[in-house]
């Protein structure tokens, strides 16, 4: 029994069709409408936590993998393994301000840590304020000169009136593995690995195949 930790939230439903596309029985929406946290499917126990908390139980061996993104496996400092990186999900942690801020001197985020490196690697001195989240809010009310958060359409940025001053981070989720199953279960891991990047590959050749323009005699 391997136990895969899916993030609920934005990448839920990607991270499970990824695992369905792969071969594995993945619980049914369904299913998922229950309040239960944990389905057994197969020879696979998935849990579904918090997006930000997969890489907390993959790195505690509570579960032995899971799909993440890049920003909570950085505020995390995990040292899982990352084979897979995902096309699906993509965004960028970016410094943004309102137009006409002052210098840095106050940024709110939800990654205290991830904003700490980039104001360290910059030497910059500034106060960060940890937020839980609706963070450019912070900047649209001067709560602090700066706000570093995720950018995926631009959308919230734009509503709000607000700048993009730099790129943080470029963010993909990954497939992340915890170092005890690799060790433990290599050949089950090896196996899990390549069913997803078979997957992904076929899903590509599909999407190309799609894309090709129609031939004209
Ligand atoms: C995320 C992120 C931004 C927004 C970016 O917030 O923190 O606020 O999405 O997306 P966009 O560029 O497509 O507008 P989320 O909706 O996850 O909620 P939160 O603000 O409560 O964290």
């Amino acid at each position: 029994m391997m136990r895969i930790a899916i993030p609920k939230g934005r990448l839920q439903n990607k991270a499970l069709a990824t695992f369905a596309d792969a071969g594995y029985e993945v619980p049914a929406e369904r299913d998922l409408q229950s309040r239960k946290l944990v389905f057994d499917r197969g020879d696979i126990e998935w849990i579904f936590v918090k997006d930000c908390d997969v890489p907390v139980y993959v790195e505690h061996g509570a579960a032995d993998a899971g799909i993440a993104g890049l920003d909570q496996i950085l505020e995390h400092d995990c040292t899982a393994y990352q084979p897979v990186e995902f096309d699906f999900g993509r965004c960028k942690m970016m410094l943004i301000a309102a137009p006409g801020a002052p210098p840095l001197t106050k940024v709110a985020t939800k990654y205290p840590r991830i904003a700490r490196q980039y104001l360290e690697q910059r030497a910059i001195r500034a106060e960060i304020v940890p937020l839980g989240g609706s963070v450019e809010l912070a900047a649209v009310l001067n709560l602090t000169s700066h706000v570093i958060d995720l950018v995926e359409t631009g959308e919230t940025v734009r509503v709000h009136k607000l700048e993009i001053q730099d790129v943080v981070a470029e963010i993909s989720p990954r497939l992340i593995i915890g170092r005890g199953i690799y060790r433990t279960e290599t050949k089950r891991v090896r196996e899990l690995i390549s069913r997803i990047e078979e997957a992904l590959e076929r899903g590509r050749l599909v999407r190309t195949a799609g894309e090709t323009p129609a031939l004209h005699n």
